[in-house]
């Protein structure tokens, strides 16, 4: 086990991984991480460079070419409404990776085995060295298997959706929930069946079903469970 306390979440599309990890690590002080930033941004570096999202070796090599950075948003600037900052070869591309066209190119560079493998030794480099919050879809059983506490955080479909159908509403999209409710589906089925390290609930995982709560029940019934295991570390 690390020295440092290392929080593992895994769980599907919009089940509220992100804003439950960002307001769990600053309740905490932890640093959050947010692993499908690096997938996204990777997606980014491939369209700009017009490389073939399924060309494993090109991907890689010119992720590997390029600098990749995260951390917490910095006052004032960087808070704007954005979870994580994420800098590209010195750009600030934390809002870049957000459209649409990332996220499906994230989905599909997400299939790649050595893609994977770089991604992986790089998220397990940031948490040897501070208190992370870390969320993904491999983190509980293949970045970090021996975390402090694991989750998977879940919720229904209906939930889910109606909650991205909201953020889409927001950003000005008019989606209809029938259509939030297939693109989950979707990304359901890809990240499930993926043949390298597809999304799957451990044994040892805390099922967390959110349906049913607020965002803030969530993050304190996660915070009260951190601090009885620091107590007993
Ligand atoms: O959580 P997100 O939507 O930002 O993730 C972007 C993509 O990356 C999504 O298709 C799932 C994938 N991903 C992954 O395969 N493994 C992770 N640890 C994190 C994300």
């Amino acid at each position: 086990m690390s020295d440092f306390f290392q929080i593992a979440i895994d769980g599907p599309v919009a089940a509220g991984k992100g804003t439950v990890s960002r307001l769990l690590a600053q309740k905490l002080g932890f640093l959050y991480v947010d692993t499908g930033a690096m997938y996204r941004a990777t997606a980014l570096l491939a369209i700009r460079h017009e490389i073939d999202l399924n060309d494993e070796d090109k991907v890689v090599a010119i992720l590997k070419k390029s600098k990749l950075e995260m951390r917490n948003p910095l006052p004032p600037d960087e808070i704007d409404g954005r979870l994580t900052t994420v800098i590209l070869d010195g750009e600030d591309v934390s809002w870049a990776i957000r459209t649409q066209e990332c996220s499906e190119g994230s989905s599909k560079v997400a299939v790649l085995k050595k893609l994977r493998k770089v991604l992986v030794a790089k998220q397990q480099e940031i948490a040897k060295s501070q208190d992370v919050v870390m969320e993904g879809r491999d983190i509980t059983f293949r970045v970090l298997p021996e975390a402090d506490l694991k989750i998977f955080l879940t919720a229904s479909i209906k939930a889910r959706a109606e909650r991205r159908h909201t953020q889409y509403l927001i950003k000005g999209m008019n989606n209809t929930l029938e259509e939030v409710i297939e693109e989950i589906k979707e990304r359901d089925e890809r990240d499930t069946k993926r043949k390298t390290d597809p999304l799957h609930i451990t044994t040892d995982d805390w099922v967390l079903d959110t349906s049913d709560l607020s965002i803030e029940e969530v993050v304190d019934t996660i915070a009260q469970r951190v601090r009885k295991i620091q107590k007993q570390k």
